[in-house]
């Protein structure tokens, strides 16, 4: 775990407009200074990623969150309140603080109050507001430990803050309350559910091929370099009579002989969130052609999980 000494050498290249790698309860981000133009955009020239996809902005409060809206609904107060700190990033209409940089040129800031304890405390020491995508390369899977960050990011990153090995293990739940009607962005451990009950609000989910500016949204996101297929139970075992010992298997079920790499993962949607990508990197350094995912029951239960593995298989 990162020591005091580490946070204080973190903020202060944090202020230097340098990247820090960062761990938080979901997966590990890469922050920079979300008021530092410069810093950045040397943040998109590491990840790769296109300059007009907007980034979330980290803080340490809500009320410091808060700051960077034009306006706060009432619903995104009462969610602040139950779920922040937490694994949950509110849009909101952006303030004279989210500059065309951090946005990517739209009216409507990301933002997010992260809750594992490194997170915090770099916040804190820090103070200000904190531009972090997660550490992994653009398109790839997101980091959910400190050795996935320097797998991905190696030199790139001029330090990697050890946190261990991140709890929820997929992305933020992202609600955009721009609107009257607000919408679920990206699923995450926070359900559609649990922010209807807290916020009395009616959440819709976005339209296929819409949102187009929300990186999250494209189709092949999140995804290892071998393809990967995702399988009903019932076809499983005749696919892999059919593709033998070329493909690796992300099952519910014992390992089958025939097959060389079988990871097995848990019957419980948060288990099983908080290993996936772990062990999607795990099989795609196996050289196999082709990896098979059992598909998870058809359950709102299941719903992040499941949008992780659609983007994964590729959409
Ligand atoms: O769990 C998380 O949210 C992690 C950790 C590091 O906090 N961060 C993360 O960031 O997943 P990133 O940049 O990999 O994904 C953020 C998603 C992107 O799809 C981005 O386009 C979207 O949030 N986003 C950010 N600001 C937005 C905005 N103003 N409107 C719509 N989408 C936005
Ligand atoms: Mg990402």
């Amino acid at each position: 775990m990162a020591s005091a000494k580490d946070i204080a050498s973190a903020a202060a290249l944090l202020r230097a407009g340098r990247l820090v790698a960062f761990p938080t309860e979901t997966v590990y981000g890469l922050g920079a200074d979300a008021s530092s133009a410069p810093a950045v955009a040397r943040l998109y020239a590491v990840k790769g990623r296109p300059a007009e996809h907007p980034v979330i902005v980290h803080f340490a409060s809500a009320s410091l969150a808060f700051h960077w809206a034009r306006s706060v609904p009432e619903a995104a107060r009462r969610l602040a309140e139950r779920f922040w700190p937490g694994p949950l990033t509110l849009i909101l209409e952006r303030g004279e603080k989210a500059k065309d940089f951090v946005t990517g040129g739209q009216d409507s800031v990301g933002l997010r109050v992260p809750s594992h304890p490194v997170a915090r405390q770099l916040l804190q020491a820090f103070g200000g507001a904190v531009a972090a995508p997660s550490a992994n390369r653009f398109g790839r899977v997101s980091p959910t430990n400190a050795q996935h960050v320097r797998d991905d990011l190696g030199g790139d990153v001029d330090l990697v803050l050890e946190g261990g090995e991140s709890e929820v293990g997929i992305e933020s739940t992202i609600l955009d309350l721009t609107s009257g009607d607000p919408v679920l962005l990206r699923p995450g451990k926070i359900s559609a559910a649990q922010l209807e009950a807290e916020a009395k609000i009616k959440v819709g989910t976005k339209k296929p091929g819409s949102a187009p500016r929300h990186s999250g949204g494209l189709e092949r996101h999140y995804a290892p370099r071998t393809p990967a297929r995702l399988v009903e139970t019932f076809r499983l075992d005749q696919e892999i009579a059919r593709l033998g010992d070329k493909v690796a298997v992300l099952a519910f079920s014992r390992p089958d002989e025939r097959v060389d790499f079988w990871l097995r993962m848990p019957r419980e949607p948060h288990a099983y969130a908080q290993r996936l990508y772990g062990a999607l990197r795990e099989l795609d350094s196996t050289g196999s052609e082709l990896i098979l995912v059992e598909a998870p029951p058809a359950e709102p239960d299941w719903a992040a999980v499941v949008d992780r593995l659609r983007r994964a298989c590729g959409g």
